[in-house]
């Protein structure tokens, strides 16, 4: 966004040559102030201003993570949040239906809440009190997890380790790894991968002309190869991101898929890191771990989330699993490492967002949160049953929350804009998820059912 507002340094004509360094030495850390406030609208650029402001600006001399310079605009998701302020203070009396960033809308099933309520207020007695836990998470849930999830394969409550959300846990994954662990991801796919791939100094530079980091193998995923990746041209990296249901197009990976995948894995002895965030979402006989593939032990670590499956999104829970046969190239154990990690990186998940969790994984909370995945497949229902009518090609939404729109020929920010401006709808531009999500457009199903349905309305008008 900020980029988009002012897509390069300032060229300051006539400006004095001292005054103009400083600026462009100051230029990232002016630009981080003074620019989402431009953003909003509530400040007109006046450069004379930004000078004075570069001028003023004291510095340290602590220089910049060189890392951190070479991640891509801002992170893709509170990009679209600035895009929907933008959008309402241009047109306040419009009704935004926001389709975009895919955060849950629904209460979080009432006896669920109370049991993270009831632990809280506990927590100012004696009797009810508790510090820290075991960094590894609660016995109890570590157990439920194993139990719930993983009942159909080898999966112990020792390899299971609660933590804040998935996607914390992928960052300190790749912190385990260090910086020269090469990393392959879908061609889209979700962001953090290749953040956190960035941050750790893993990805080499960004190439503007083919919008992909140097370093990263990017592996396409789309309608023509049934969205999963050619292997045979994939070059062999250590780790291999993988997410199915896959966030943004949708496709949940089939069992044949997956066994080409872990494989390939074997073949190469790369690591491969699933994201099974959206894993509830199954409803048909595509695998919901990674774990359902013979061999997979050994080559596989599973990442996922109580955000999308129970409405956690801003409680925090998730989990990661790591089976004891995985091993690094000299024959050390991947969870000594992870343990590590978590010990020192984290320190253990909250406990009342735990409390809750495993008051979802009870028979009465899971049929609860079970419902909830229910009502957001129906609006996916509603999504994918509108664009049908409409002609326009739409993938996914019958495993996922999330529709995948094509428009052939169009760039995807121009149909983001184009719906937005013509029916006040945000969704997501399928190239923010890398080049490969070029023509496509990302909706999310999870909103309320009175908002997918008037959305769904909008767009009948837009395209009929
Ligand atoms: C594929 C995928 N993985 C991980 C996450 C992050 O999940 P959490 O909320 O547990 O951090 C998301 C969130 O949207 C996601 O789409």
């Amino acid at each position: 966004m900020l980029q988009l507002l002012i897509p390069r340094k300032p060229n300051l004509k006539g400006c004095h040559q001292k005054k103009l360094e400083k600026i462009y030495e100051c230029y990232e850390v002016v630009q981080a102030h003074l620019l989402p406030v431009v953003a909003l609208g509530q400040l007109e650029i006046d450069y004379d201003e930004l000078a004075a402001a570069a001028l003023r600006c004291y510095c340290t001399k602590v220089p910049r993570n060189v890392n951190m310079a070479k991640l891509r605009n801002g992170y893709l998701f509170p990009e679209i949040s600035i895009r929907e302020l933008q959008h309402l203070e241009k047109y306040p009396h419009a009704k935004l239906i926001s389709l975009g960033i895919g955060d849950t809308t629904e209460p979080i099933p009432e006896n669920i809440a109370l049991s993270m309520a009831n632990y809280a207020r506990d927590l100012s007695t004696a009797e009810g009190y508790s510090g820290y836990g075991a960094e590894q998470g609660n016995k109890a849930l570590r157990k439920a997890i194993a139990d719930t999830f993983y009942n159909h394969v080898p999966v112990k409550e020792t390899e299971v380790f609660v933590s804040d959300g998935a996607q914390c846990d992928i960052t300190r994954f790749m912190l385990l790894l260090g910086s020269n662990a090469t990393i392959a991801v879908q061609d889209p796919s979700f962001p953090a991968y290749i953040d956190s791939s960035v941050i750790i100094g893993q990805a080499g530079d960004f190439e503007d002309e083919v919008g992909k980091y140097y370093d990263i193998e990017y592996m396409k995923c789309r309608p023509e190869n049934n969205f999963f990746p050619d292997l045979t041209s994939t070059s062999k990296t250590d780790i291999i991101f993988f997410c199915s249901p896959h966030n943004p197009t949708g496709h949940a990976a089939t069992r044949n898929q997956l066994e080409h995948l872990v494989e390939f894995a074997r073949d190469n002895g790369s690591i491969i890191v699933f994201d099974s965030a959206y894993a509830a979402y199954i409803t048909d006989d595509s695998p919901r771990s990674i774990f359902e593939i013979p061999g997979a032990r050994e080559v596989a670590i599973e990442i996922s989330s109580f955000s999308k499956f129970a409405g956690f999104t801003g409680v925090r829970l998730g989990w990661t699993v790591v089976p004891e046969e995985l091993l690094f190239s000299n024959g050390y154990p991947v969870i000594n490492d992870f343990n590590r990690i978590m010990c020192t990186c984290f320190n253990g998940a909250s406990n009342i967002a735990q409390v809750g969790g495993l008051a979802s994984l009870s028979p009465e909370g899971f049929q609860a949160v079970r419902s909830l995945v229910g009502y957001y497949k129906e609006n996916a229902k509603i999504l994918l049953e509108t664009f049908n009518s409409l002609g326009v090609q739409v993938y996914g939404g019958r495993n996922a929350p999330y529709v995948w729109a094509q428009f052939p020929g169009r760039k995807s920010w121009d149909i983001f804009t184009e719906i937005l401006e013509k029916t006040h709808i945000t969704t997501v531009p399928g190239s923010g998820f890398g080049p490969g999500g070029e023509e496509y457009l990302r909706i999310s199903a999870f909103g309320h059912r009175e908002s997918i349905l008037e959305a769904s309305k909008r767009l009948e008008n837009l395209f009929s």
